[in-house]
């Protein structure tokens, strides 16, 4: 091999008639005759080589034979491209390397598929070949993006008095929301580890130790259903911080996401960022992480429909709705998917009408009187051609059901502007959910999340109005960070988890140490952790988390080109005590 003077992506014109050396792959190859032109490209860009047969000293056959992805080793002559040859989209697009010799490095077997555009194959095959897609622009860009905002993060918090410390990965199963992914102890036969499905407990430990103010770029792991933003090992900036309160971790969070979005994209964020209550963004929006570059919202309809004919809704619990301008468009095909969709978020169906210049029409509008019709017009001030869709049911699911319908629609109609980001805090979670499976509440952040000072009361006697000092940072409909203020006090996270349904003995047998650890000096403190992946996505502009992890998993939580998890050996499993009794489910 000849070591290499220059990257390929390096030369211009500066350099004309200088001896060079490249090194890398070929992208391209266009024979002519006696004339064989290679793109050659390494992570830094393509340069046009040349081998002319006049010039070319050596065996002009295996030229010829040069295919894509070989590795070579070039030397050759810098020389201007002649002007018709000129490309303006490359970089190196004015020269070209007369080749003198090279050396073949390594020549690469058939493709499975063509490194120029990613749609040209199946992502199972890309994912079982990644290191091939790993090649290509758009990933070398994603992983790019991704290296800078490590380095964009680490300097920040550093420079802020962040101190990094690792945590253990083998570490005691808790549970903490998700299913724990479990290592089996070998010496300690019969007991497991359990892989972190975050820090959270040690951040807190490192609090009560006095390091005042931690963060941590670490892999989380948790065993469950993936969807396009998930995945079973992922990555988070676990941040944490003492003596604070809300306002602190939010002015802090803010300043390191503008800096992020700033240094890695060139992306201006607003100064400060604006904030709803989970209430509002429910109400408002139907999600918890609201897509608040498009207005859209869901307006109350109950009042209207109870004194309609539309007798369906007036059992339900709430009818609540959304108007779409110039809707009245939707053909009957249109509208039968929207109610699909709903259908698909346990919505019963999707009533509608649409307003045309005589008043409503179509879907449930006979049910509606004149005067009554008018009244809506007036308070909705809706517009010739609107339609108005209506959902009546729970609360909850009316809610839910209308919030991807608004992101439905936002879609179709080309709402979103995608070169706008929308940062917006949501607090005052409430502090639980009741998981009536399970008869009992659940956590809505985790255990370790305070109540409102003024809530506190409400653990004893009303805990589903118990609000918390929770908050998510959530952008363009992604939630990319959760935290909050933690309990710090022992009587009170004990008085949490009776209320988790933790026994006093299940609490000391899972979080004892904790518990413990709160009774021996702890600070006040609170934290938060940023999805990495997510925020990666963001400033790459893709809504595949796969786009930005050079290897990730698969939606079924396997890796295809290193085919895991993977069967192994009876003796690995005698060594450890297990023995597999049932493979099927
Ligand atoms: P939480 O569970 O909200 O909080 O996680 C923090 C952030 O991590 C990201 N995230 C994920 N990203 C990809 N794949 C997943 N499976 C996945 N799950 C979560 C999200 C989320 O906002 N210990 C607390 C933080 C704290 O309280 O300080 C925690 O882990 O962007």
């Amino acid at each position: 091999m000849y070591k290499r003077t220059h990257n390929c992506g390096e030369i211009r014109l500066s350099e004309i008639d200088e001896s060079v050396i490249l090194n890398g792959w070929v992208n391209k190859v266009r024979l002519h005759g006696q004339i064989v032109f290679i793109d050659l490209r390494d992570r830094y860009g393509k340069t046009q080589i040349v081998f002319d047969s006049d010039h070319y000293k050596g065996d002009f056959e295996l030229i010829k034979k040069i295919s894509m992805e070989d590795v070579l080793s070039i030397c050759g002559i810098v020389r201007s491209r002649v002007k018709t040859a000129i490309n303006p989209n490359l970089k190196t697009g004015k020269i070209e390397i007369l080749v003198s010799d090279f050396v073949m490095l390594n020549e690469a077997s058939p493709l499975p598929f063509m490194l120029n555009d990613r749609n040209n194959a199946e992502e199972d095959l890309r994912l079982k070949y990644r290191y091939l897609e790993l090649r290509m622009k758009e990933l070398q860009r994603n992983i790019l993006i991704r290296h800078h905002t490590y380095q964009t993060t680490r300097s920040f918090l550093s420079q802020n008095h962040f101190i990094e410390v690792e945590t253990p990965i083998l570490m005691k199963s808790t549970p903490e929301g998700a299913r724990d992914y479990l290592v089996p102890s070998r010496i300690h036969r019969g007991k497991f580890y359990a892989l972190p499905q975050s820090p959270q407990i040690y951040k807190q430990i490192l609090m009560i130790s006095g390091y005042d103010r931690y963060f941590q770029i670490v892999k989380c792991f948790r065993d469950e259903d993936l969807r396009a933003d998930r995945q079973p090992e992922f990555t988070q900036i676990d941040i944490e911080m003492s003596f604070v309160d809300e306002q602190d971790i939010f002015e802090y969070m803010e300043s390191l996401t503008k800096y992020i979005f700033k240094e890695v994209a060139e992306i201006d964020l607003p100064k400060s960022f604006p904030k709803l209550t989970y209430q509002e963004a429910i109400e408002n929006y139907g999600s918890d992480k609201p897509d608040i570059r498009y207005d859209l919202k869901l307006i109350d309809l109950k009042n209207f429909t109870d004194s309609s004919d539309f007798n369906s809704f007036s059992s339900v619990e709430t009818v609540k709705g959304i108007i779409v301008k110039d809707g009245a468009k939707y053909s009957r095909k249109v509208i039968d998917q929207f109610t699909d969709l709903v259908k698909k978020h346990n919505a019963k169906g999707l009533a509608w009408m649409k307003l045309q210049t005589k008043g409503f029409e179509g879907g449930i509008s006979k049910f509606f009187s004149e005067g009554l019709q008018k009244q809506i017009i007036s308070e909705l001030k809706m517009l010739n051609g609107d339609i108005l869709f209506l959902i009546g049911d729970d609360l909850k699911i009316a809610l839910n059901a209308l919030g991807h319908l608004r992101k439905s629609i936002a879609e179709k109609e080309d709402l979103i502007d995608k070169t706008k980001y929308a940062p917006v805090w949501i607090t005052e979670f409430p502090m639980f959910e009741f998981d009536s499976e399970q008869n009992r509440f659940t956590a809505m952040h985790h255990p370790f999340t305070a109540p409102r000072e003024e809530d506190i009361n409400l653990l004893d006697t009303d805990p589903s109005n118990c609000l918390s000092r929770g908050y998510d940072l959530t952008m363009n409909g992604y939630e990319i960070a959760g935290g909050s203020i933690r309990i710090h006090n022992p009587k009170v996270q004990e008085k949490v988890f009776s209320l988790l349904g933790l026994s006093k003995q299940d609490a000391i047998e899972k979080f004892g140490f904790l518990v413990e650890a709160l009774s021996y000096g702890a600070p006040p403190h609170g934290g938060i952790a940023f999805g990495f992946d997510r925020l990666v996505m963001l400033l790459a502009g893709t809504e595949n988390i796969r786009d930005v992890i050079a290897f990730p998993k698969t939606t079924s939580a396997a890796s295809l080109m290193d085919e895991s998890p993977s069967r192994v050996s009876d003796s690995q499993l005698e060594e450890l005590g297990i023995r597999i009794h049932n493979l099927k489910k």
